[in-house]
């Protein structure tokens, strides 16, 4: 199984090859690495560490790349980021500024996306396990639309829909069994996945949904995978399969108003190549554009993942028998992609002078007792000593979302940086906000 996400023994890039790639990242003589006009010593210096920080300028920077990449493949096309990549209200406000609309796949993120001031016309629902009281909020919200992953789900949406005296516009899920070839834990179009209904299942399903009470058929949807960097093979045969669909099922007499492409745009963690926001309009063109239909977009690594980074400060470092360790103050609990999927981060020292200092290999961990808690293997970096603040890049999506308080480590601060200005957007968890909630039986309180 190619495990794209996992390390190689190529060549890592160099601290300045990583951060060309990044235009709101950059490393000064004096200030160290800079975030837009932000220095992030100060930040770790007024927050401490762990803390995740945000450029809103890259974020709206990358909204609007592929806004205009879609608008100038002549689609016509809506954005609605994937907001499970980062849920925080900061920044899906600076992301609706931008026109953007939610891909929300629980009651609670439809309940921040509101809280941002998305409005529910522009909320699409996805999910495989929507419960009751999801899909009534879905409905009371009157979002666009509910993205239904079986026969059984369009039984329970019609059901409550018909209860509630509403219709709900629902589009099907539809797995087309392709092979978005990346890491095996994040792909979610083929037919063994639990997503979607199989692809010649399809047409009948819609027809049964056509005819149920309470439902509004809308089109039909798709999600093949995330951090897709193999190419546009797999998107275009996705698509392909979708656009064949559309026209027997117009052709059934069937409406279709809509296409939703779903998400999965790659970026390149370490040396990737690249799939261009460009590359994906001119698949999407090519393949649903001949339907002259409105397109849905559901993107969240490619808009946040670049737009953040997680400082940690360096605890000590550690000589093993054979390994160099360098201990930080983050953990697998903070930032789990590299347990979970050997994920790469790139990592640069903060200070400009550690920047430019020899390197040698070392192995980057946590501080949780667990051997999977390990950053880095073998990663080139200078001699740091404890204090030394590191940022892990790449680190704005499926980064704090994921965290969890394993070890009773309290979650870590976000900070939003917008210019020259910056604001700690959500607080680091104190140790009584941990106990909160807990509770001794009143037989074992003595
Ligand atoms: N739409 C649906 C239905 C999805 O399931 C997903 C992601 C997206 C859109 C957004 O995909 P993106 O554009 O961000 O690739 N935790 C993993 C990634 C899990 C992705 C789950 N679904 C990671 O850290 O790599």
């Amino acid at each position: 199984m190619a495990a794209p996400l996992a390390l190689t023994d190529a060549e890592d890039p160099s601290f300045a090859e990583l951060l060309a790639l990044r235009p709101h990242l950059s490393l000064h003589a004096m200030d160290g690495l800079v975030m837009e006009g932000v220095p992030l010593a100060r930040i770790a210096r007024e927050v401490g560490t762990p803390a995740w920080v945000y450029s809103a300028g890259a974020l709206r920077r990358r909204a609007r790349a592929l806004k205009s990449a879609l608008a100038d493949a002549g689609l016509t096309a809506s954005v609605h980021f994937a907001m499970k990549c980062n849920d925080n209200l900061a920044v899906l406000k600076v992301l609706a500024a931008e026109g953007l609309g939610a891909d929300v796949v629980s009651g609670g993120e439809l309940r921040i996306a509101r809280a941002a001031g998305i409005p529910g016309p522009a909320i699409v629902f996805s999910g495989v396990g929507k419960t009751e009281a999801e899909i009534r909020l879905a409905l009371a919200e009157d979002i666009f639309q509910i993205n239904a992953e079986s026969a059984e789900e369009i039984a329970m949406i019609s059901a409550i829909a018909s209860a509630m005296g509403r219709t709900a516009r629902v589009a099907l899920r539809v797995n087309p069994d392709v092979d978005a070839r990346t890491h095996a834990k994040i792909t979610t179009g083929k037919s063994e996945n639990k997503f979607g209904v199989h692809f010649d299942e399809a047409p009948a399903i819609y027809a049964r949904m056509a005819a149920l009470p309470g439902i509004a058929p809308v089109g039909i949807a798709t999600h093949i995978g995330s951090q897709i960097t193999a190419g546009m093979a797999a998107y275009r045969a996705a698509y392909a399969r979708l656009a064949e669909m559309v026209q027997a099922l117009r052709a059934a007499g069937l409406p279709v108003e809509r296409v939703d492409c779903g998400g999965g745009l790659g970026i390149p963690y370490r040396d990737e190549p690249a799939p261009s926001p460009e590359a994906l309009a001119g698949a999407i063109k090519a393949t649903l554009g001949p339907l002259g239909l409105p397109v849905m977009l559901e993107p969240g690594r490619w808009i946040a993942g670049p737009a953040g980074v997680l400082l940690a400060s360096v605890v000590l470092q550690k000589r093993g028998a054979s390994h160099r360790f360098v201990v930080v103050d983050a953990a697998m609990n903070d930032l789990v992609r590299p347990a979970m999927y050997e994920a790469w981060h790139g990592i640069v020292p903060l200070s400009a002078a550690r920047a430019a200092a020899p390197l040698s290999p070392a192995e980057v961990v946590g501080p949780v007792c667990e051997t999977g808690d390990t950053f880095a293997r073998g990663r080139l970096l200078p001699d740091l000593s404890p204090g030394d603040v590191v940022a892990f890049l790449d680190a704005g999506a499926y980064g704090a979302v994921m965290s969890s308080t394993y070890n009773a480590r309290p979650l870590a601060p976000e900070v939003l940086v917008d210019g020259t200005r910056h604001a700690v957007v959500r607080a680091r968890q104190t140790h009584e906000e941990l106990l909160h909630g807990q509770r001794v039986p009143e037989w074992l309180a003595t």
